[in-house]
């Protein structure tokens, strides 16, 4: 089994201005360990540009939160993959609960997305989960095998281990209510036998994180799961020091 290298990412959603995320990048590159984990910051689209300035001379790499599959056209607010690879961006989250739950983000354009994203070099962080109510009718199972198969149903075999997958159950985004480490597992591990029954050789090497209220205290835990390769993080990535120790803990 190859070794995967343990993903951190920092979701800021609507948060932080240029000069918050100028500050906080001030604060928190001094403090990312030279080797180890991938670590991956995703600032709003107004940031991205001083984001990707100012990480250029360090192993932060910057990705935005969402990108429309044309590359270009009247999709007013929309923006392309062409326009974020100008900018230096290397990656994109694709499928975030707040975009499908907000903003109608379907898994039909999901499958869409996705290769797009892959086609054009930019690497997709694809989240998926169930919700609170999904879980407790014991659908989890069932939510996650048909929004994976969709959202990858384009996605070639020999691509799949270039995609980042996010496990983030809906329950615990924000709410303080982590999943537990064997939860967090579980799910994990369904997912990737899931790519495994596409490519065994995708599902060893692919990168799955779980993300949903991972904090200082809690992520080494987390992170020592057999197959959880890293976390997405959000609240707690808006604080330089916090975000510092949860990369630490994947040391
Ligand atoms: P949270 O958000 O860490 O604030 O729960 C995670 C996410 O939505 O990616």
């Amino acid at each position: 089994m190859p070794d995967r290298t343990p993903y951190l990412a920092a979701n800021w959603k609507m948060h932080k201005t240029t000069e918050e995320t100028e500050r906080f990048l001030a604060e928190f590159l001094p403090s990312v360990p030279e080797e180890g984990a991938e670590v991956v910051v995703c600032p709003p689209f107004t940031s991205l540009n001083t984001a990707v300035e100012l990480c250029f001379q360090s192993r932060v790499r910057v990705a935005a939160q969402n990108m429309h599959e044309a590359d270009d056209g009247a999709f007013t607010g929309e923006v392309s993959a062409p326009m974020l690879l100008e900018l230096g961006v290397h990656g994109v989250i694709l499928g975030h609960s707040e975009r499908r739950q907000y903003f109608n983000e379907t898994d039909e354009a999901l499958a869409r997305k996705v290769p797009v994203a892959l086609g054009a070099g930019l690497e997709p962080i694809l989240c998926v989960g169930e919700n609170e109510g999904q879980r407790d009718a014991d659908e989890t199972e069932g939510v996650l095998t048909r929004q994976i198969e969709a959202d990858l149903a384009e996605v070639p075999e020999t691509r799949l281990s270039e995609v980042v997958i996010a496990y983030e159950p809906i329950w615990a985004i924000g709410t303080g209510r982590t999943a537990t480490p064997d939860q967090a597992q579980e799910a994990i591990a369904l997912i990737r036998g899931l790519i495994e029954s596409r490519s065994p050789e995708g599902a060893a090497a692919i990168r799955i994180l779980y993300g949903g209220s991972v904090k200082p205290d809690n992520a080494a835990e987390l992170l020592s799961q057999p197959d959880v390769d890293g976390a997405l993080v959000g609240g707690a990535s808006l604080d330089p020091a916090d975000f510092a120790a949860i990369v630490k803990a994947a040391a």
